[in-house]
């Protein structure tokens, strides 16, 4: 089997031996072998460098890397690397992308790489004169703070703005936000956002006369957006005995359930999620930022609703669409220090964190399309049960080629349970 360089198109992938995986890797994009070393098995994370990161360290924990197939984001071919221990989501992801293919694959943007750093300012006696004061002189407060990242000053990021929000009523009375506009550049920006809240403190402490409570960074990050576009024409919809525009209207039906129920929407963005944090986790991010900030910016309408949104075109293709913040980085944090999210980066290709935003949301796109897909049609557990019977296998003790025998013997049964997984072991 032979393949071109930079064609995410792989048909045969998941046949593969993972070592001939790997060999396709080095021929299709730009990891070396060094990176290769760092996604398989021990040549990732090591303890040692593990005991830098966090506290009280006792060793390093795995999961399966696995690449998404088929994408075009933006005109460009991507090979995708998930970190991700649910069955089926590579697959789903690799399946919607091939859909989308014919219409072009997916179409991204991204707003400024723009963090939010809050200021609680408390004690005033006059919360509205306080407002004026600071607006008056945010330049001021703007330079305090504009040199705390050397590095990205130089990048040409640091403190865009200041904006200031008077709260009337709450629990402990009126209080001022303020809050500091920080361009991060190409890091998620945590530490110089809380940083920068830390510096300019004082500063509004002075011109207001009040006390500061609160510096810390939102996780709302509502200033960087990452949206994805993407059509598929109808032909591309019908499979099996069902016919494409039952697929496309089930679909819109399915997005429709969950636009207006926010116990139906909770389920939907998991599924985006699922794309979502695969990808942030695999290139070192931070993904309870990203969970945290998907699921407020979508209830900013007082509800609970769905981050998508299906449609159908004047031509009668199905049209889908995403939009949430992105705060992740291609520098700093475990981006650089853990081995495997730095070989991921690198399998990426991504040059920006504002490429690497838009991929990820075409990825959540792409595993929002392939679930509902599955919901509209077969239903969700067909395409589950062949990787499940395999680890209820590997779970009974199974090892080797016993794991598929048992599986394929289980699925045939349709009786997929641990117990009979051990007696067929036996
Ligand atoms: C399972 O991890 C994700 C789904 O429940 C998403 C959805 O229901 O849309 C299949």
């Amino acid at each position: 089997m032979t393949f071109s360089r930079n064609i995410s198109r792989l048909p045969d992938f998941h046949c593969l031996e993972v070592q001939r995986r790997h060999e396709v890797l080095l021929e299709k994009s730009a990891v070396e072998s060094e990176h290769i070393a760092a996604l398989s098995g021990d040549g990732g994370l090591k303890v040692e460098n593990a005991n830098h990161m966090i506290e009280n360290v006792i060793g390093v924990y795995s999961l399966p890397i696995g690449i998404a197939t088929n994408f075009i984001v933006n005109g460009q071919e991507v090979l995708i690397p998930m970190v991700i221990e649910e069955s089926s989501v590579v697959a789903g992801a690799s399946l919607a992308a091939k859909l989308a293919r014919s219409g072009g694959g997916f179409q991204a943007k991204s707003t400024p790489p723009e963090m939010i750093g809050q200021i609680q300012v408390l004690d005033l006696d006059d919360v509205d004169r306080a407002q004026s004061a600071l607006l008056a002189n945010k330049q001021i407060v703007i330079d305090s703070a504009m040199d705390v990242d050397p590095v990205i000053t130089e990048l040409g990021g640091g403190v865009r703005d200041l904006e200031v929000r008077v709260v009337h009523e709450s629990p402990i009375g009126p209080f001022l936000i303020a809050h500091l506009i920080y361009d991060t550049r190409d890091a998620m920006g945590a530490n110089a956002v809380n940083t920068a809240t830390e510096f300019v403190a004082p500063v509004i402490e002075e011109i207001t006369g009040g006390r500061v409570h609160l510096r810390i960074l939102s996780n709302l990050a509502d200033r960087r957006l990452a949206g994805a576009s993407v059509t598929i024409p109808l032909d591309e919809l019908g499979f099996a005995n069902y016919d494409a525009k039952q697929v496309r209207d089930g679909i819109i039906e399915a997005w429709a359930f969950a636009s207006v129920d926010p116990y139906r929407a909770a389920t939907h963005n998991k599924g985006i999620m699922n794309g979502v944090d695969a990808v942030v986790i695999a290139t070192g991010n931070d993904w309870r930022a990203i969970e945290a900030g998907a699921h407020a910016y979508t209830s900013r309408s007082g509800s609970y609703t769905s981050l998508s949104k299906w449609t159908v075109d004047k031509n009668g293709s199905l049209c889908g669409e995403i939009e949430m913040p992105m705060a992740i980085g291609i520098v700093g944090g475990a981006t650089r220090v853990h081995p495997s999210a730095r070989a991921n980066l690198e399998l990426l290709g991504v040059r920006s964190s504002s490429q690497l935003a838009e991929i990820i949301v075409c990825v959540g796109l792409a595993q929002n399309l392939a679930a509902l897909r599955a919901l509209a049609t077969e239903g969700i557990q067909r395409g589950h049960m062949g990787l499940h019977a395999r680890q209820l296998a590997i779970a009974a003790g199974a090892e080797g080629s016993n794991v598929d025998l048992i599986a394929r013997k289980m699925v045939s049964e349709n009786d997929i349970r641990l117990d009979r997984a051990s007696e067929l072991l036996q």
